[in-house]
């Protein structure tokens, strides 16, 4: 039983008239953050951030250009201001914690051109202690009904060359490899022409969020958005030589402005995570909780689970989405008519059901289920090619559901749109009300391809808008929504829960068939502090064959078999596929019990230890059971680190199966020693974890 969160709003409001020109300073709740706030004599808003005193953001301003508009950004007086304070706890359908505190104080300032046309807006900044989130609002107000936002210009203004991690701000794609070099270095137009990218547009030195910084003396940024909503993705461009990031919006072909808006609206929340520890970077709640609260009401149609599917079959070429033609991801040969390869059939999705109704598995996710895939990549004109209902003459989806229903185990619907937009959204409520026939709450969506129509790229202002509206419309369904291919990931979820999950990073199908090797062993110590600061990803995790050279010789996974059991805890998803062949978990059912055991959805996480690219220790305790559950992962050094079970619950014992990098694992030369070991351990008991080079350590902690 979900118990109901207490609530508290003290509320403190005053205002203030510093038309004098008095500056606007606002602390977090205990004093760690401190913004400050002012116009220079000519009218330029700025603000400055402090750290525990330091500056960590100098003199940044603020503003807009326009298309057939004045800009916004000067001249600006000082209206009013008012501070509030708020002490709120919220609670997560499922997620990574039951309980969200949400303290901060917000300062509003309300401007006002001192010259005509006299516009105004206002700017709101939310200060917590782990971090700062800042918008801008445009009031009603006359003569300005509707803006063309050409650009917007904020600006934050660093201090220092700062290591960071980043990937390139590509406008159609977020499956970049992080890279790790000083601000001073990011050179992003080295990655116009990425290998293995069904659409890739980098126009400026610019990375997308979140990008994650760390200083010298052990600051830790983590710059974001949260709530984007009917506006484009923001990039940050680059300023080698100041330290300054500045927005750069996403824009589009097809018209000269990169949002259009009617007034009134408010922008999304521009964010700055600010710790002293990775750990923390974590464990910061600040994108959810810049988000509204739940709209949705109820959502217990929704159940977290883990899953299985007829897909990395396809990715390693073992079988294939389409029905009468061979493909490998781009190259087709047509054989005419049925080649026997076709995954999607009824005899084998029978087969994952049974697979996972033994295994505590509640989903089997099915690709290429629906006619279409003939014409899939590569093809120019996509629009009406996938309807989401007609299905191939060998998958008689009736029986596969009733299968399913019979062994206890959802289907999990796939509507791969190839990027043509205006087809899905078409065909949405048919496509929805056939899952609704069948009783299926969960579907992945795919956006391969160069967004239709032509000119649009996935994180422009029509793409977030179709993103979004999906998500409602599906909500309406009670379908949830994991969208692949997706807008990034800024805390909708609180407010639209059926965002259960999505990918937007380089995910474990890279591993099948990248050109370039795969995801090196640091990739998801690096994912854990900055794309995961945005939400919960499809990973895909699980694969045990780690080399499966009986079907692709030169591809292969970077991580030993016990990395691979440590991300169910590492990476957090409401769903968490059990991704590999079914044959190659009952190859080895000793290792599978782990994930067979591994919980969904946490009362609460604790991010134990970490280091930024390094490494990265977490644990979470089911909900409803108790048990916890522990996941740590290292890049390709090996390291060892010692855990304290101070967060065990006291007076309960504890069955600890712990499954570790075997002598001399690696994850190149030995990637399958595993050994697994059964101890008793309780609150207070410490024990050291060796993990080998793009090894892990995963734990199941059952209680007694
Ligand atoms: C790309 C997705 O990321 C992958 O998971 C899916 O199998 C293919 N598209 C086909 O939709
Ligand atoms: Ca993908």
């Amino acid at each position: 039983m979900r118990r109901i969160g207490i609530v508290m709003m003290v509320l403190s409001l005053w205002s203030c008239n510093p038309s004098e020109g008095h500056r606007l300073d606002v602390s977090s709740p205990e004093n760690k953050i401190n913004v400050s706030f002012n116009v220079t004599e000519d009218g330029r808003p700025y603000y400055l951030t402090k750290f525990e005193g330091q500056v960590v953001i100098d003199t940044s301003y603020l503003g807009f250009e326009f298309k057939d508009a004045a800009a916004l950004g000067k001249n600006l007086a000082i209206k009013n201001s008012k501070i509030a304070t708020v002490n709120d706890t919220w609670q997560m359908p499922w997620g990574e914690q039951l309980d969200v505190v949400n303290n901060y104080t917000e300062l509003s300032v309300e401007l006002q051109e001192t010259a005509a046309p006299n516009r105004l807006l206002n700017v709101v900044f939310r200060v917590f202690d782990d971090g700062v989130g800042f918008r801008y609002e445009f009031p009603e107000q006359e003569g300005f009904d509707s803006v063309e936002i050409t650009e917007e210009h904020t600006q934050f203004n660093l201090t220092k060359d700062y290591k960071t991690f980043w990937i390139p701000g590509d406008w159609d794609i977020y499956e970049h490899l992080y890279n790790t070099t000083k601000l001073s270095e990011i050179n992003a137009l080295d990655y116009a022409n990425h290998n293995d990218l069904a659409q890739t547009y980098i126009p400026v030195n610019a990375v997308n969020t979140p990008v994650t910084m760390v200083s010298d003396d052990g600051l830790h940024l983590s710059f974001h958005e949260a709530a984007l909503v009917d506006y484009s993705g923001m990039t940050l461009k680059i300023d080698t030589e100041t330290f300054n990031l500045e927005c750069h919006l996403v824009g589009s072909k097809n018209h000269p402005y990169k949002v259009k808006r009617n007034v009134p609206f408010h922008t999304p929340w521009r964010t700055i995570q600010m710790t002293n520890n990775a750990p923390e970077l974590i464990e910061s709640n600040l994108i959810v909780n810049l988000n509204e609260p739940n709209k949705l009401g109820d959502v217990s149609w929704f159940k977290p689970m883990k899953y299985t599917g007829v897909w990395w079959e396809m990715h390693l070429g073992k079988s294939s989405w389409d029905y009468g033609m061979t493909q490998n991801m781009s190259t087709w040969t047509d054989t005419g008519g049925a080649h026997g390869k076709h995954g999607a059939t009824t005899e084998n999705v029978k087969r994952f059901i049974d697979f996972s109704a033994k295994n505590n598995i509640g989903g089997v996710l099915v690709e290429g289920w629906n006619t279409g895939w003939e014409h899939w990549i590569g093809f120019e004109d996509r629009e009406g090619v996938f309807d989401f209902v007609t299905t191939y003459p060998d998958y008689d989806i009736d029986e596969v559901v009733r299968y399913g229903k019979e062994k206890g185990v959802d289907i999990i619907m796939h509507h791969e749109t190839s990027a043509a937009t205006e087809t899905y959204t078409k065909q949405q409520d048919t496509a929805f009300a056939l899952m609704k026939k069948y009783g299926m709450h969960t579907v992945k969506t795919g956006y391969v391809g160069k967004i239709l129509p032509k000119g649009e790229y996935h994180h422009g202002q029509y793409m977030v808008n179709h993103y979004n509206n999906t998500v409602e419309k599906a909500a309406t369904y009670e379908v949830a929504i994991n969208a692949h291919e997706p807008i990034k990931a800024t805390g909708l979820r609180r407010t639209y829960p059926n965002t259960i999950s999505r990918e937007g990073l380089r995910g474990q199908e890279f591993n099948a068939w990248s050109s370039d090797g795969g995801n090196p062993p640091e990739h998801l110590p690096i994912v854990a502090f900055t794309r995961m600061l945005a939400g919960p990803i499809d990973f895909t995790p699980g694969i045990f064959n780690i080399k499966f050279d009986a079907y692709k010789k030169d591809n292969q996974v970077n991580t030993t078999i016990a990395q691979q059991l440590a991300l169910y805890v590492v990476i957090y998803s409401p769903i968490q596929m059990a991704a590999d062949l079914v044959e190659h978990y009952e190859a080895n059912p000793e290792a599978f019990q782990f994930i067979k055991d591994v919980g969904v959805d946490w009362e609460t996480s604790k991010v134990l230890n970490g280091e930024v690219g390094d490494y990265v220790t977490i644990a979470r305790k089911e909900r409803e059971t108790g048990h916890w559950f522990l996941g740590s992962i290292t890049d390709e050094n090996e390291r060892s680190l010692t855990i304290q079970f101070d967060f065990l619950d006291d007076n309960q014992e504890y069955t600890a199966n712990i499954y570790k990098d075997g002598q001399d694992a690696h994850w190149n030369d030995n990637p399958l020693a595993l050994e697994i070991e059964t101890r008793v351990i309780e609150k207070g008991d410490e024990l050291t974890l060796n993990l080998a080079p793009g090894g892990g350590t995963a734990i199941s902690i059952l209680k007694k």
